[in-house]
């Protein structure tokens, strides 16, 4: 199994660019499965999760094609790829694909919206709390969907060939639910509302795309999306926003190890809250024509206290990382979760690097320490696992992180990126 090797210490300094988001990808991609059309996506990073999701489409019968060769390195590698979904072969999303990536889950909407029907199997736990499907099999029933849950199974059924728009008001914020119940209600009859959806930017940009294929949606990025259904959806040419977590962990790197870096390619506007906090902690934060440059030259860090929220508050997805960079604060933090449960997993493995770090309830305390020491550590997911390179980085001698898989889920050609910025950071094969 691949690990990654850091010697910590030095600072970074260079360009960064930045990648199209997974988060965004994937839902763009799924939204391939709603009409016969060509829907061509640019800016879809090459990693792990989406090649996963390529295969899981596949087996729905949707072809794909890459256009052209790489992007330039300024869009970091990422690629432009057709999505043919002309005729749907499988109604099922089995076990095996599903159980390995959650998103898979949410073919359930276009399936049934389209087909007006689909089986889908359960995703299953998860390393980072238990995060059910409950909101979204409510959703799916209130645009007249019939349901049943059979051996692992969501049999979802639609009464006349096709759902119904309706009003309905997530009891709690999920990306998820919000992403397959637009897509679901693109191609319901009549009108739906949906209150206290999710505003994060990768709902806009789901948004946009599935306006650029015909359908009529008004009020993405707030709390209140109204849907008026169409009977068909056309092809599109759509292009995927810049990763904004892939964005705040880099701006956490150079915060923690100062130096000067230019995240090209990133937009402020989808990480502010991230940013404000990073300005607190001592980090120069410049938005420029061509990014984001990032900056911390000889200040100390400063301890900032941070809930997590949905946006625009500060993200989950950017917790770990922060905690890595407050174990090297000048005093105390608060870090509080309040997305999921059981998303600490990186504390003990921080405290492997010499953090000191308290846990109670959803919130950890971290007591800065002057210096971290390099050792082996891994990681359960995705976002633990690169807030562990991060110290890494700014850790003194040499660090190992395994289990990298993790990283390959979601973040572009890591080592290459960080090492061509001044860091000390190789894969190790096998
Ligand atoms: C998405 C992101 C993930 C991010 C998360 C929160 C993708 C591919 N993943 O995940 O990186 O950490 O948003 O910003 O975009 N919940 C329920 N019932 C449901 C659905 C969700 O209780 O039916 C709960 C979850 O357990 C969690 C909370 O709602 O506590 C938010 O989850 P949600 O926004 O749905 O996260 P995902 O869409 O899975």
């Amino acid at each position: 199994m691949d690990r990654i090797r850091i010697v910590g210490g030095n600072v970074l300094a260079g360009t960064i660019p930045i990648s199209g988001a997974k988060n965004a990808a994937l839902p763009l991609m799924i939204a391939s499965l709603l009409t016969d059309d060509t829907l061509t996506l640019e800016n879809v990073p090459h990693l792990a999760d989406v090649e996963q999701l390529i295969r899981i489409l596949g087996n729905h019968g949707v072809d794909y094609s890459v256009n052209g060769r790489r992007e330039k390195q300024q869009e970091g590698y990422s690629r432009t790829i057709n999505f043919s979904a002309r005729n749907i072969v499988d109604t099922t999303a089995p076990y095996e694909l599903v159980s390995k990536m959650r998103a898979s889950f949410w073919v359930i909407g276009p399936l049934l919206a389209r087909m007006g029907e689909a089986k889908v199997s359960l995703p299953g736990g998860c390393a980072i709390g238990t995060r059910p499907v409950d909101l979204f099999l409510e959703g799916l029933q209130v645009l007249g969907a019939e349901l049943d849950v059979d051996n692992g199974y969501v049999i979802a059924k639609t009464r006349n060939g096709r759902l119904i728009g309706n009003r309905y008001v997530f009891p709690k914020v999920s990306v998820g639910a919000t992403h397959v119940l637009m897509m679901a209600a693109s191609l319901a009859k009549g009108e739906t509302v949906l209150e206290n959806a999710a505003r994060e930017p990768e709902i806009v940009n789901l948004a946009e795309c599935l306006v650029a294929m015909g359908a009529k949606i008004h009020g993405a990025g707030t709390g209140t999306i109204t849907i008026q259904g169409v009977e068909a959806l056309s092809g599109a040419r759509v292009r995927v926003i810049p990763d904004r977590i892939e964005t705040g962990t880099y701006a956490m790197a150079v915060a923690m190890t100062g130096g000067d870096v230019m995240l090209a390619g990133a937009r402020p506007d989808l990480l502010q809250s991230a940013l404000d906090v990073l300005v607190e902690t001592g980090a120069e934060i410049t938005p420029t024509n061509e990014g984001i440059r990032v900056k911390r030259n000889g200040a100390g860090i400063a301890p900032v206290d941070v809930t997590t929220a949905p946006f625009p508050a500060f993200p989950t997805d950017l917790q770990a990382q922060f905690m890595g960079l407050m174990t090297m604060a000048s005093g105390k933090s608060r870090i509080t979760e309040t997305i999921f449960e059981n998303r600490f997993m990186h504390v003990q493995e921080l405290a492997r690097l010499g953090a000191h770090i308290t846990l109670s309830g959803q919130t950890a305390i971290v007591d800065g320490v002057s210096k971290l020491k390099g050792a082996p550590v891994m990681a359960t997911d995705l976002r633990a696992s690169v807030s562990l390179v991060i110290a890494g980085l700014a850790a003194e001698g040499e660090t190992t992180v395994n289990r990298v898989y993790h990283l390959d889920r979601g973040f572009e050609r890591l080592e290459e990126k960080l090492s061509g910025c001044g860091a000390v950071i190789e894969r190790i094969s096998g």
